[in-house]
Order: structure tokens, then C-alpha cells, then sequence
């Protein structure tokens, strides 16, 4: 089975509208001397203010836009809410679902992010799971157990058409943001070890990506390995000329 690399940009709370358009202008200048888009997919998650400006500067290129996070619903009195249909008009076509900052700082549970996922999925986006373990459940050895949990949890009462949308970012919690990585081999594991709580039928086919500290200096190492389909990057994607790197280190 040969599944289609994945890079995918998660800029967080950063850029302005007028930063992230730039940005899009630049990658598709840059892409266009390069073979890196023919052979592997990128996706940009810009905040949702910078949704529609972006999908619209990338339209017609093979640049993909996706949000963040999306809430529960469709339409309706929810003071705030941006639901998944609503990004899905505005040109997202993934969606980040329960990375760790949107379970530690805005109290996302498992049971959340269950429903993120089904939300997402009848959104028509393809939900970016994300699960990862923090440095504690990794020394006392329960990485797997935690992982296994956040994924069975999140796939629940899916079928298998629907979990065939799901992609998945292993993130250790531990590794994002701190320069601190796991081994490539470690992290293939563990990659393995979500491909094997997969429905049967669909394992082969999910992409999983890592994702924690990716730079130029690592993503071919973690890109490269059996069970890894690509990255999921958050301070290294913030400049197109870096994400533009990774692109080709990433087919090279
Ligand atoms: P990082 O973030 O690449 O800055 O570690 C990754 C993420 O949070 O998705």
C-alpha cells in the first residue's frame, strides 16, 4: 500500500490575514520551480480569520487549506462557535481535532474530541486526529495504553467509510514546541502500534504523521520510516521559505 506524504503546517495563533496571503503568494512562487508538489501533499492551518483569504489566494494549486479546530453544530444562536460546515464554505477541506493545546488550555476531553471528529466528518473535512503522551506516561512506560485510548475513543462508532477520512498526527506532548524529539525509530512504534488500532480494512490506507519539533534537520529521518506518512509542523512551518525546505527534503 502506498500511501500519499503528508505535510501539514499548523501556524496556531500566528499571521495576520494580510501575513498569511503573503505567505500563500509565496509558496505557490516557490513551488512552482519545484517537483515537490507532485509528489507529496501540503496542507496549510492558518487561524480561521485567515481561512477564506488563504483558500482563495491557493485555489487552483495542489496547496490544501484546513482549520484548526472547529465547534460542535452546524448553524445556530452559539455566541463564538465556528462549526465545521461554516469552514468547510470557507475553504477548509481538513480540520485539526484535539491537539494537545486544545486539551490542556481549553479542557478538550476525550469525549470531545469523539464528537469533534464525527462533526468534522459530516462536515465533509477530513479530521487531523492528533494524540500524543506527556513525559510522565512516557517514563512510567504507558504511551501506547494513553495512545490507544485517545484513539479508540476518537474513532468510536464510526464506520469504516467514515474512519477512512481520519488521518492521524502522533504528537508527544513533551516534544512540541521544546526542541526535544523522540527517535524516529520510537516514533515509528508507536506509529505502528495506532495503525494497528485501526479498523482492519482501512489500516493500510490511514496516514499517520508525526508531529513535535519537526525542523529541516529531522523530517526526513521521521518522514522516512514505515509507518510515518509525513509531518505535522508547527514553528518550522511559520516561514514559507522552511516549509518549502521540508517539502524537499521530504522527496528527496
Ligand atoms: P512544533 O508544533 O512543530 O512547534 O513543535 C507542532 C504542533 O503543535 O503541531
Amino acid at each position: 500500500m502506498t500511501r500519499r506524504p503528508l505535510l501539514a503546517a499548523n501556524w496556531k495563533m500566528f499571521k495576520t490575514v494580510a501575513q498569511s496571503v503573503a505567505y500563500g503568494r509565496e509558496l505557490i512562487r516557490r513551488l512552482e520551480t519545484s517537483a515537490g508538489l507532485d509528489a507529496v501533499d501540503v496542507l496549510i492551518c492558518p487561524t480561521s480569520l485567515s481561512l477564506w483569504p488563504l483558500a482563495q489566494r491557493v485555489a487552483g494549486t495542489a496547496i490544501r487549506v484546513g482549520a484548526q479546530n472547529l465547534d460542535l453544530g452546524s448553524e445556530g444562536a452559539m455566541t463564538g462557535a465556528v462549526s465545521g460546515y461554516l469552514l468547510r464554505e470557507a475553504g477548509a477541506e481538513f480540520v485539526i481535532v484535539g491537539h494537545s493545546e486544545r486539551r490542556q488550555y481549553f479542557e478538550e476531553d476525550d469525549a470531545t474530541v469523539a464528537k469533534k471528529v464525527q462533526a468534522a466528518i459530516q462536515a465533509h473535512l477530513q479530521p487531523v486526529l492528533c494524540v500524543g503522551e506527556t513525559w510522565q506516561e512516557r517514563q512510567q512506560d504507558r504511551t501506547v495504553e494513553v495512545i490507544g485510548r485517545q484513539v479508540a475513543s476518537a474513532l468510536e462508532g464510526l464506520g469504516p467509510e467514515q474512519a477512512s477520512r481520519v488521518v492521524v498526527a502522533y504528537e508527544p506532548i513533551w516534544a512540541i514546541g521544546t526542541g526535544s524529539v523522540p527517535t524516529p525509530q520510537d516514533a515509528n512504534q508507536v506509529a505502528t502500534a495506532i495503525r494497528r488500532l485501526m479498523p482492519p480494512d482501512i489500516a493500510d490506507a490511514t496516514r499517520i504523521l508525526y508531529g513535535g519539533s519537526v525542523s529541516p534537520k529531522n523530517i526526513r529521518d521521521f518522514a522516512c520510516q514505515s509507518d510515518i506518512d509525513g509531518a505535522l509542523v508547527g514553528g518550522a512551518s511559520l516561514e514559507a521559505g522552511t516549509l518549502m525546505a521540508m517539502i524537499e527534503l521530504m522527496v528527496s
